[in-house]
């Protein structure tokens, strides 16, 4: 091709990627167009990042009492002032909601232990828990009590975390947990005989055996909260532009394509959190429970996902793993 033609063609497609990409922005996503959180409390773990904060920005934009459990304090009050500062002054003081920050070191079980005395002493009700914090594909870490760091972050200190507020959750019927899982549940497996994956180590294989275990936990909590009014369900946001990827290794001349492919391609935040909302916010899915989600409509799991067997065992383990059980 003629260096001409190839400069014509290359600024043509990346014209027509950038007014496709304009009009979906434009297309502002809306799962809780119209319906209030006036009056409800809502905890998000992980609230200052990606997912996760634009699930705060929207149900405190419905007028929740929105709680941020995060694990840095700094960051999490700079994205609090942000959010604040996004939704505009007029808007915050007419909403009613509210935005309040917390620490929650999910890989510390003494902090999701004190994150919860502290919501049970001073918050009277709690609609709604987002299971939303996550770490991917970390090289191999151990948490505060020795669990390996994506088991232990996603699952075990969620696990310990809802475990501890479920007293408050019912209390507050109707009420909802949601769990922010992924696609790549498909590629784990529960290895009950390493855990800590002691005997080798994948950090695609734990991310994946973790966000399996989300789907399982949430399965078996909706069979253990049947007729108390708390539902729970779990659901897969889709590739998203986040900070998810921070240990992920892109080489530096492959990192522009990246940025280009990403930005063209992966969803933006506020359209990943989309079905959180839904699941946190929506008439539709009052007393729907146990069920998993993609793009705000159920989707179908494979087996592994539905194995009760294997979500009651990893539930006892998990007991005793967090200390619930000795
Ligand atoms: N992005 C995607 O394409 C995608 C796809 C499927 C599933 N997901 C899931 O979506 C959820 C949100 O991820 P994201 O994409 O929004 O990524 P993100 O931008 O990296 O946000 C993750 C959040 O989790 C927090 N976090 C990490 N470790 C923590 C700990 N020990 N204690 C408390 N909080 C901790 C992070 O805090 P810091 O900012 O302090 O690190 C951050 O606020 C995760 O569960 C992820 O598995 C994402």
């Amino acid at each position: 091709m003629a260096p001409a033609a190839l400069t014509a063609a290359l600024l043509g497609g990346g014209l027509l990627l950038a007014a496709w990409r304009w009009l979906r922005a434009a297309a502002r996503p809306g799962a809780g167009a119209g319906a209030s959180m006036r009056g409800k409390t809502v905890i998000i773990t992980g609230a200052n990042s990606g997912l996760g904060r634009a699930a705060a920005t929207e149900l405190l934009r419905m007028q929740a009492r929105v709680i941020m459990g995060c694990r840095d304090r700094a960051r999490a009050e700079r994205a609090a002032r942000e959010i604040r500062a996004e939704l505009g002054e007029r808007e915050a003081a007419e909403g009613g909601g509210e935005l309040v920050v917390r620490e929650l070191d999910l890989a510390s079980l003494r902090s999701v232990r004190a994150f919860c005395h502290r919501v049970l002493q001073e918050e009277p009700r709690l609609d709604v828990l987002i299971n939303n914090a996550g770490i991917f594909q970390c090289p191999y870490m151990k948490t505060e009590d020795g669990f390996e760091m994506q088991f232990g972050v996603n699952h075990l200190g969620h696990f310990l975390l809802t475990n501890l507020l479920l007293g408050l959750l019912k209390n507050s019927a109707p009420s909802r947990i949601v769990v922010v899982s992924s696609k790549l549940y498909k590629y784990g497996e529960i290895n009950f005989e390493d855990l800590n994956s002691e005997i080798s180590y994948n950090k695609s294989f734990c991310y994946s055996r973790s966000k399996l275990a989300n789907i399982l936990f949430a399965r078996e909590l909706a069979r253990r909260l049947e007729g108390t009014g708390v539902t729970v369900n779990s659901l897969h946001p889709g590739i998203v532009r986040t900070n998810l990827g921070r240990h992920v290794n892109i080489p530096l001349l492959a990192k522009p394509l990246f940025n280009l492919v990403s930005w063209a391609f992966f969803k933006t935040p506020l359209e990943g959190a989309q079905t959180s909302i839904y699941l946190a916010s929506s008439p539709d899915v009052e007393g729907v429970s146990g069920k998993y989600f993609g793009d705000c409509k159920e989707e179908e799991l494979l087996p592994k996902a539905m194995d009760d067997l294997v979500a009651r065992k990893l539930w006892d383990i998990s007991e005793v793993m967090v200390g619930l059980l000795k």
